[in-house]
């Protein structure tokens, strides 16, 4: 028989409060890779904890419990079975959220338990507790960043579905992706429009890691890979420039500089798309005012709304020409150089 769920405030402010429990269910299962484990059909604990080298009687506990918020379900003779959400956590699933978790609940989670420090100083919480800049320490730490860029990948490929529905990029010969990670949105973008040719730019380390997924998408030929720093140099010249979650990951000060800097590699008529939540009245928690929230502790930076992103806009010598919402939790703000 199911239990009725208690929707009394106490019990409803303590099922909140447990989220913290929830994301490190999902950080083990993840990381022990029980959903791939589980694809040929059920397993006992036993199984499971012989694969994983845990001990069956604490996996099953964590499993039970994971069973208890629809992601596993639980079998007679303590076997475990795939559930359509436990699925979503299989490394080959197309909708894969795997990345998602094991980035989420490692640094992510410990800089978010420092949220008072952001809150009181306005500073990065992530600067405080690791000691360097979100980005400076993806650069020290390969095992980071290419978990970072995984997580990526995820967002953009979410994203890029409709940002090509929306937008009509007949009128580019050459759009380039700033800050384009290792190529999700810009193999996207290409594939979905033949004439197209691209240009990705984002650090070093992190485009050293985009051919595979270019080529796979079957644009690599269409498209030259920069590595470099927005704050130090222009990227390439573009009639389209995107940047997807860029600026949500700066201040605004910062964030005009990568402006400026692609305003001088957008070639005359051209246009710049951010692509980005805008804060509406009435927005959500989950995703976009967590989001800014996450903005905050990792990186100092935010979300923003229309009249925020247009004077970020003007700062930088664009006019906003307009906003185009997506399917996604995301819009094109569009802009163009003035004059
Ligand atoms: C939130 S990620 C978004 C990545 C990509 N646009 C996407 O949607 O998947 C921010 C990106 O900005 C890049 N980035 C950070 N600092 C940078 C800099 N100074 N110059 C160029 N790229 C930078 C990061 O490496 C990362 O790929």
């Amino acid at each position: 028989m199911m239990d009725t769920p208690d929707n009394s405030l106490t019990a409803v402010m303590m099922r909140l409060l447990s989220g913290f429990r929830v994301t490190q269910l999902l950080a083990l299962a993840a990381n022990l890779g029980i959903a791939d484990l589980l694809a040929d059909g059920p397993q006992t604990a036993e199984e499971l904890a012989r694969a994983t080298a845990t001990q069956p009687d604490a996996l099953y506990r964590a499993l039970r419990a994971l069973a208890g918020v629809g992601v596993f379900a639980e079998l007679d003779g303590r076997r475990f079975t795939l559930t359509p959400l436990a699925e979503l956590l299989q490394t080959t699933h197309s909708d894969s959220l795997r990345a998602q978790v094991l980035f989420q609940s490692a640094e992510q989670y410990r800089a978010w338990a420092d949220l008072r420090h952001s809150v009181t100083t306005g500073a990065p919480a992530f600067d405080h507790v690791y000691g360097a800049p979100h980005f400076d320490y993806l650069t020290m730490h390969p095992a980071s960043s290419e978990a970072f860029n995984q997580a990526m990948r995820v967002v953009s490929r979410q994203v890029a579905a409709a940002v090509v529905e929306a937008y009509d990029f007949t009128q580019a010969d050459r759009v380039v992706d700033v800050g384009g990670g290792q190529g999700t949105l810009l193999a996207a973008m290409l594939r979905a429009n033949p004439a197209l040719h691209g240009a990705l730019f984002d650090l070093p380390h992190v485009v050293a890691g985009a051919e595979p997924v270019l080529r796979a998408a079957g644009v690599a030929d269409r498209c030259e890979i920069v590595g470099g720093d927005f704050f130090t140099m222009a990227p390439p010249e573009g009639d389209l420039i995107t940047l997807h979650h860029i600026l949500h990951d700066w201040d605004d000060e910062r964030s005009v500089m990568i402006l400026r800097a692609c305003a001088q590699a957008l070639r005359p008529q051209a246009k710049i798309l951010v692509i980005e939540a805008v804060i509406t009245p009435g927005a959500n928690a989950m995703p976009t005012l967590f989001l800014d929230i996450n903005m905050m502790v990792m990186n100092g930076g935010r979300e923003r709304t229309a009249a925020e992103f247009e004077r970020l806009f003007t700062a930088a010598g664009l006019r906003l020409t307009r906003i185009i919402p997506l399917r996604a939790e995301a819009s094109i703000i569009e802009g163009a150089l003035n004059g």
